[in-house]
């Protein structure tokens, strides 16, 4: 097939390390180790079809329900492997932000976060976005405050629009995402982006994380393709 659009945007919910990990009879961690060598993958794959914004839903602040050692493992293994990383996304013209509450991250990781943006922030082959402590919940009442905040300077007008409120979000000067893929075959959104997902298209696919490939990613925007926007509008000659 050939493709004749490419998703601007692309979200992913990389879900499923557990559960690769103990089909395999190994512990956790094993999984989330592979499933980040996957996801430094895909960014290449992104940037290989011609996937201009590339966001993945790396910790949510739910995840710190998690038990102790496993959210102290996530935040250790992103940052060695983001440290270790630096340089070649650095080369490879890849742009990196961080997008949740990162003020509450482990101070290790946050410093990381913010050198890894400054480094990159003049790249522009491929914008990656990494959700981190993000929630979609947090990230609206963020928002909210903020807009308060400016409102009482006589910054902002009421009433309030989409335009102001997509204006104050984490993803500010990020294009909606077009295509959100979510893996390990959960159909659910996980408080992942729920503003900027209002028009989305959805793509499931029945694999665990760590097994994801280029041929899904493909296989996810040739079904794109197929999915015809209509924004609530009527399209002629459907
Ligand atoms: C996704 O895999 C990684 C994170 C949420 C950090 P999971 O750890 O959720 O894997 P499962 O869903 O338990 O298999
Ligand atoms: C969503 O996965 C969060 C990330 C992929 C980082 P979860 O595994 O946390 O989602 P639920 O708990 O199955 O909804
Ligand atoms: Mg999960």
């Amino acid at each position: 097939m050939i493709i004749e659009k490419i998703p601007t945007h692309v979200a992913i919910i990389m879900d499923g390390n557990g559960r690769w990990a103990r089909s395999k009879g190994l512990p956790r961690t094993e999984g989330h180790k592979a499933g980040t060598e996957v996801a430094e993958k895909t960014i290449r794959w992104a940037y290989e079809l011609g996937i201009k914004y590339l966001t993945l839903y790396t910790f949510s602040t739910e995840n710190w329900k998690r038990p102790r050692e496993e959210v102290n493992f996530l935040f250790d293994l992103f940052a060695d492997f983001v440290t270790r990383k630096i340089p070649e996304v650095k080369k490879e013209g890849v742009r990196l932000r961080f997008i949740g509450r990162l003020e509450q991250l482990p101070e290790k990781v946050l410093k990381v976060c913010k050198v890894a943006e400054e480094e990159t922030k003049g790249n522009s082959n491929i914008n990656v976005q990494v959700a981190l402590n993000y929630g979609g919940r947090a990230e609206l009442c963020d928002t909210i405050s903020r807009i308060i905040e400016d409102f009482k300077k006589g910054k902002v007008d009421l009433p309030i629009t989409e335009e102001t409120v997509s204006k104050y979000l984490y993803t500010a000067d990020i294009p909606d995402p077009d295509l959100i893929v979510r893996t390990a075959n959960e159909k659910r959104l996980s408080n992942f982006l729920i503003w900027q997902a209002a028009y989305a298209e959805y793509y499931f696919v029945d694999k665990f994380w760590p097994d994801f490939s280029k041929e899904d990613l493909v296989a996810a925007v040739e079904e794109y393709n197929k999915r015809i926007r209509k924004f609530g509008a009527v399209i002629e000659n459907e």
